[in-house]
């Protein structure tokens, strides 16, 4: 089955094999004339990173690219990212890759015209008012992982290289103005980065759903990209020209970053200091700590996951959703704990008093105190 779509929702996403041939039209929707291309350092050497420059420069829009970007990347990168930006007059910024790519051209695209230290902007209470909205540059996104679905987000994560501590920038206007959703660039993702990124689009569906805030309608999203992930992510992996699977992987990715607007949990704020200490890859972190949160969380959620489960085609309610995550696990290749992961617990101290001052912290269903996350991160290795 070939699926095309156009959505306007929660921007102009255009999904569909082949649509980066499109690139440069989604340029000059936003009026660029000469965008810089983000992208890490891994990608910028292969096939389809040369395709998308080709697209923009039979156009007249340049081929001009920044690939100093670390995994998980941090604010050095975005310092040489904001002076090639400048050096180079440009206007706009292609953010292409995985989250590390994408989410350092979105932070590109919003400090190059501010003049206060991209800290200040943390997504605290109304931080994002102190930002000059008028001096954001326009964001076409291309994402080629299945994930983290950045492309479709508000926020950028940056890593602070001093202290190891990840930070979400956020602003309204880091919403990409537009998204282009190739299944055919994800083609090429090795089988652990499927696992993984798939991984990462499945936890924000599971904490945005668990999460005790209320917002039904990131609740229902959340529910049905589950369900894509469980149909479709086991076959991208088996088969990564799969592009049916892999184009509703896509789409599950981009599910998941609009559902945690309802909150994340303890998923990502024990993987937030884990990723940021022994640069772990984020997605496959979460699926490794997974285990353990479900059942630290097992009280306050038994009855909402029964009914996810139910809707997944799960039965045996929650105990029958944990095998499934424990099967989904296996079968994806994921590492058993921290410790299979090369992690050693010498560090637990300083990983728990990082993810209580983790933002993710708020939302987890039972609250998250030294102790009982000391306890939980133990339970990881
Ligand atoms: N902004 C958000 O809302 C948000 C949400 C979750 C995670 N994140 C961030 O995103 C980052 C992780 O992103 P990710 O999981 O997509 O990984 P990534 O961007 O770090 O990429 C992982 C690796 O895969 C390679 N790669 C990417 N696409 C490929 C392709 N099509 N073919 C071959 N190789 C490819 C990259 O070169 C890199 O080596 C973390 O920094 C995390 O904090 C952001
Ligand atoms: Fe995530």
């Amino acid at each position: 089955m070939n699926i095309v779509a156009n959505w306007s929702y929660p921007t102009a996403i255009k999904l569909g094999r082949g649509r980066i041939k499109e690139l440069a039209d989604a340029c000059k929707a936003l009026g660029l004339k000469k965008p810089l291309l983000v992208t890490d350092r891994g990608l910028a050497s292969m096939a389809i990173t040369a395709h998308a420059l080709d697209v923009l420069d039979e156009a007249g829009l340049g081929r001009t690219v920044f690939s100093e970007v670390d995994p998980n990347p941090n604010e050095k990168n975005l310092e040489a990212g904001i002076k090639a930006y400048k050096d180079g007059g440009h206007d706009g910024v292609v953010a292409f890759g995985g989250g590390s790519g994408l989410d350092l051209g979105k932070l590109i695209a919003f400090m190059a015209g501010q003049t206060r230290p991209v800290w200040d902007f943390e997504d605290i209470g109304d931080w994002w008012t102190r930002a000059d909205a008028s001096k954001i540059a326009p964001i076409v996104a291309v994402p080629t992982t299945a994930g983290t679905g950045s492309e479709v987000g508000r926020a950028g994560v940056l890593t602070n290289s001093a202290t190891h501590v990840k930070k979400i920038i956020f602003h309204p206007r880091m919403l990409p103005g537009v998204v282009i959703c190739d299944p055919e660039l994800t083609v090429g993702m090795p089988g652990v980065i499927t696992a993984g990124t798939g991984m990462d689009a499945f936890a924000h569906c599971l904490e945005a759903y668990c999460s005790p805030f209320y917002h039904p309608m990131s609740a229902g999203i959340a529910l049905e990209g589950m369900r894509l992930v469980k149909e479709f992510l086991p076959r991208a992996y088996k088969d990564g020209s799969d592009i049916e699977a892999r184009t509703n992987m896509m789409s599950a990715a981009a599910m998941g970053a609009v559902a945690f607007q309802k909150g994340l949990g303890a998923i990502h704020s024990l993987s937030h200091p884990i990723g940021a200490i022994y640069n772990t890859h984020h997605g496959m972190t979460n699926a490794v700590v997974m285990p353990p949160v479900l059942r630290f969380n097992r009280t306050a959620i038994e009855e909402k996951i029964a009914r996810a489960a139910a809707y997944l085609g799960i039965s045996g309610g929650f105990d029958g959703f944990y095998d499934y995550v424990l099967s989904l696990r296996s079968d994806l290749g994921v590492p058993e704990n921290l410790t299979a992961m090369g992690i050693a617990p010498d560090r637990v101290d300083e990983l728990t008093a990082m993810a209580i001052e983790d933002p993710s912290c708020g939302g987890n269903p039972v609250p998250m105190t030294l102790e009982n996350t000391k306890a939980l991160f133990l339970e990881c290795f």
